[in-house]
């Protein structure tokens, strides 16, 4: 079958230091994945090798079967996938709507040559209006980034990351920051605009991932040690030993 993404035997050093050691990953069309690990793991490195950021020591990346390892991030955006960053991405001076708008048009950008972009303005507005609804900023429509609250200038970046229409997302830690309210709150909204695309996440909150994922990877020290449902990698030994231990514990307990 062909995976929506796939790694295979993906390295990458910084000098003689080499940080990811050999990752195979396969995630089937529509999954949602949640990546976890300790900080320093390599998580956030792995989103630079697979959004064309960075480019791979050795190894391959496929998306929808096509490598796209070596490409560069706006070659490996017009092939369908899309990542937000851990710093928020918006341009503060512009109103929600204009950002939303950026976003769609930058998608076409590499798509269209100038008259079909032209031609293409109408559908770039009302893109950017359904995506204002679908983030619930509605009531914001108007308002400069800068002036959101800071829950509300994260949807608004998971609005410009899926603007393009990619199929294959990529956030790594969105609710990092956030309140327990604004995290339940903001899950629930990722959920809703990400359904039938593939997801894959970073994030340290253990109920969070437990409750978004289908799958979860589990990284240390560059290398996935587990790749699996929820309740397989609670059960893991492995896993409990190198890294989860009491953090599972709380999860499961309803500490939160
Ligand atoms: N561009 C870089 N050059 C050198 N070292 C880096 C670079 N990016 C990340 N690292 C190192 O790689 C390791 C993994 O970092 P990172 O992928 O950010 O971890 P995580 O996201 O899991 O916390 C860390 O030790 C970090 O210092
Ligand atoms: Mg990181």
């Amino acid at each position: 079958m062909t995976y929506a993404l796939e790694l295979k035997g993906l390295r990458k050093n910084f000098g003689k230091t080499e940080i990811i050691r050999g990752v195979d990953l396969a995630v089937e069309a529509g999954e949602r994945v949640g990546i976890i690990g300790p900080n320093g793991a390599g998580k956030s490195t792995l989103f630079n090798l697979i959004s064309g950021r960075l480019a791979p020591s050795s190894g391959e990346v496929l998306l929808h079967g096509q490598r796209i390892d070596g490409k560069k991030p706006f070659e490996v955006n017009r092939l369908g996938l899309s990542r937000s960053f851990q710093i928020t991405n918006i341009f503060p001076k512009l109103s929600v709507f204009e950002n939303l708008r950026c976003g769609v048009l930058w998608s076409l950008g590499y798509r269209y040559t100038f008259l079909r972009f032209l031609s293409n303005l109408d559908d770039a507005n009302e893109r950017a209006e359904l995506l204002v609804r679908q983030v619930g900023l509605e009531k914001k429509r108007d308002v400069q980034a800068v002036n959101l609250t800071y829950a509300e200038q994260r949807a608004l970046e998971i609005g410009i990351t899926i603007a393009g229409g990619a199929q294959v997302i990529l956030l790594d830690e969105p609710t990092a920051g956030m309140s327990k309210t604004e995290t339940a709150h903001f899950i629930a909204l990722i959920k809703q605009v990400t359904v039938g695309k593939t997801l894959l996440t970073v994030e340290h909150d253990m109920g969070v991932v437990f409750g978004l994922a289908d799958k979860i990877a589990v990284v240390v020290y560059g290398e996935i040690i587990a790749f699996d449902t929820p309740a397989a990698v609670r059960a893991n030994s492995r896993v409990q030993e190198a890294y989860l231990g009491s953090a599972v514990a709380d999860a499961q307990g309803g500490g939160h």
